[in-house]
């Protein structure tokens, strides 16, 4: 499907499930590439600014310089590398599900690279980035109702040298619903010492219609 001038693209989301596939997903954010900047910021969309201030805090205070590398995994159109800019990071890497989104992405002209790949698929084979490649990933907008589930935090994991931090927003709408597994999986990798958690904030104006609860994790 094109983009579409008038495409109701936060109408479709809301009707998204535990049932969407990655198809229908990129169906939707081919239609909404175009628009989906201004209508993010209509819905007063605070997600990618609360993340990146909180993982530009948690860098600089692990040691991290303007040079690290991140990893923006879901990176849409590009709103978090925006703000990491802002915050005057350097080294952002984008990854996503839709060719649309990375090509507005692409004209931002803030990404060192951007690529198409998977998330939460059995082993991360289908993200198409090697294990430890990155000192940071930040997740936003993702984990959330018929986006990605739980298996998705082993990408997020995969990705990140030791030592490294990960952030990741979680919308709440579905952040206790076990068919998506988040508490399962966060819990599962501490348990296995692949992670430790930092700080987690819940944000009650994530956007005008909604609230989310935000992490930051170690990676072990
Ligand atoms: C609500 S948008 C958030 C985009 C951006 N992070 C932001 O905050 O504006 C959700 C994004 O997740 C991407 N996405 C959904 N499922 C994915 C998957 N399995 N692997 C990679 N990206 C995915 C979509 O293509 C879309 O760009």
């Amino acid at each position: 499907m094109m983009e579409e001038e008038n495409y109701d693209g936060y109408g479709h989301v809301k009707q998204l499930n535990a049932d969407t596939t990655k198809e229908e997903l990129v169906q939707l954010y081919s239609a909404w590439s175009k628009t989906y900047d201004k209508d993010v910021h209509d819905l007063a969309y605070l997600g990618p600014a609360v993340a990146a201030d909180q993982l530009s805090k948690k860098l600089k205070e692990f040691g991290y310089k303007s040079d690290v590398s991140i990893l923006d995994l879901g990176c849409g159109t590009g709103l978090v590398g925006e703000e990491l800019h802002n915050h005057g990071f350097q080294n952002i890497h984008g990854l996503d599900l839709s060719q649309e989104l990375l090509n507005v992405a692409q004209e931002k002209g803030i990404y060192r690279s951007l690529q198409q790949g998977l998330m939460g698929s059995d082993g991360c084979k289908d993200l198409g980035v090697p294990a430890n490649q990155y000192d940071a990933v930040i997740c936003v907008g993702v984990f959330t109702s018929g986006h990605v589930k739980g298996k998705g935090l082993d990408d997020v994991v995969h990705v990140v040298k030791p030592g490294g931090l990960a952030s990741f927003g979680v919308n709440e709408t579905v952040a206790d619903d076990p068919e998506y597994g988040y508490h399962k999986k966060m819990n599962q990798l501490s348990a296995e010492g692949r992670w430790k958690l930092i700080s987690k904030i819940h944000e009650p104006q994530y956007f005008k219609e909604g609230s989310a609860w935000f992490y930051i994790y170690q990676i072990v």
